[in-house]
């Protein structure tokens, strides 16, 4: 028996700015964006959309009502929890309608979250292969207007069902896992956008790349010709293929064009969509697997996971025959492309329009799972 990704899908809100009129307004070069960063667009969200709105948008379109009758357990990874004590994955299960005996938690280390919900869900599936297990990485990344990091926010949810014998990508029991105790981004209880030490930042993800490949070759006697594509934690698309080319050095030049090419197949949507925190990883799993033509059956893919503070993990799944089929690339691209373009003034109404739940208040927002009212400090959600 197998166990891994059975289905996966993402969700953006509706709207983005183009990072070229981000750079005017805040005259910097747009080459600084597009190329030294890496990226072209930005997804943006209303108050009235959080991360339930995305995380339910997510799975609805992927699970049937057969789904929801076997999934026994609801997994929300996030950063941007709505509540210091209810799991947000206890609303999401309400309102997609998963039979009620499940477990329903939520799980929290910066951008790793989705990996250890992941792991957590593959183990289960293999104790219990009939039960199903729905894991959504949901985020909203923000540093703040005109802050170091504003480039690299971004707003959106991936949602994946972990299933015994799944038709994507077969999981393998080969993780290297490592944990280190910096401050490179971390968020003190009541601070509304992290604390960040840019460089540190890049050199923690750097440095913990090279360490966990490093000790996966070691360990799974594993070299570059193993991979088919290597996927990873994408903050800024830049990020990633920095990492990838302190690795790349001892590679004979047609395998680094290989690994190279396959990268830019795992970046098309970040560059659009911008860090999704706990959901950018499989963001870019998804991005490759929908706009690869060199990817076939029984392909190895790695993964790297990193979570500031740090923790990181190296694993990798193959590719199970006929994995297209379960694929849902046009609603993907028409999600992206169906988007409004928003000026960068109405941006910055939007970010400055905070949510006071300590109101109650109705709202108008026609996006499906939207915050419909907020009534004793509650959000209310439109049903689907
Ligand atoms: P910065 O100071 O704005 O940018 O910070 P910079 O001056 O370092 O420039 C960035 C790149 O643009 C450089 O390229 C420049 O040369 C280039 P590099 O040397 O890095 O290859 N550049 C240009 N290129 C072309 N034309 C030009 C031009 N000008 C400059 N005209 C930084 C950038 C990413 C640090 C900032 O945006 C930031 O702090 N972001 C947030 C932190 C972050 O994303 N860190 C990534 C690693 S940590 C991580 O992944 C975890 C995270 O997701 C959180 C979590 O785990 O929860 C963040």
């Amino acid at each position: 028996m197998t166990v891994g990704i059975d289905k996966i899908s993402f969700f953006v809100p509706p709207y983005y700015i183009d990072m070229t009129d981000l750079a005017h307004a805040r005259d910097v070069d747009p080459n600084k964006f597009h190329i030294g960063i890496g990226q072209d667009q930005m997804a943006i969200n209303t108050k009235t959309q959080d991360i339930i709105t995305f995380a339910a948008n997510a799975a609805k379109t992927i699970l049937t009502e057969e789904d929801l009758e076997t999934i026994d357990t609801v997994i929300v990874a996030t950063e941007s929890g709505i509540d210091e004590s209810k799991a947000a994955s206890v609303v999401l299960h309400r309102l997609l309608g998963v039979q009620p005996f499940a477990r329903s938690f939520e799980i929290k280390e910066a951008c790793y979250g989705g990996t250890a919900g992941l792991q957590f869900a593959k183990n289960h599936v293999t104790l219990h292969p009939e039960s199903k297990v729905l894991v959504v990485a949901t985020d909203i990344a923000r540093y703040g207007l005109n802050s170091g990091g504003e480039p690299t926010q971004g707003a959106g949810a991936v949602a994946m069902l972990v299933t015994a014998n799944p038709r994507i990508l077969s999981l393998n029991d080969d993780s290297v896992m490592l944990t280190q105790d910096i401050y490179d981004f971390w968020r003190p209880v009541g601070h509304d956008y992290p604390l960040v030490d840019g460089p540190l930042s890049n050199e923690t993800y750097i440095q913990s790349f090279q360490k966990v490949w490093e000790e996966n070759k070691r360990r799974n006697k594993r070299q570059m010709a193993d991979y088919q594509a290597l996927a990873f934690h994408i903050p800024y698309t830049k990020m990633g293929k920095k990492a990838l080319l302190a690795i790349l050095e001892e590679e004979t030049e047609a395998e680094q064009e290989r690994i190279l090419s396959r990268y830019e197949e795992s970046i098309v949507y970040s560059r659009r969509v911008g860090n999704l925190y706990t959901g950018s990883l499989y963001l870019g799993l998804l991005s490759l697997l929908e706009n690869s033509e060199e990817l076939s059956a029984g392909s190895r893919i790695g993964l790297f996971s990193y979570g500031s503070g740090a923790v990181s993990e190296f694993f990798s799944g193959n590719l199970v025959p006929d994995f297209e089929k379960a694929l849902c690339k046009n609603r993907h691209h028409t999600l992206l492309d169906q988007r409004e373009k928003l000026t960068i003034e109405t941006y910055e109404q939007l970010f400055q329009d905070k949510l006071n739940t300590d109101t109650d208040q109705f709202f108008d927002d026609n996006t499906p799972f939207s915050i419909t009212e907020i009534k004793n400090t509650v959000r209310d959600y439109r049903p689907f």
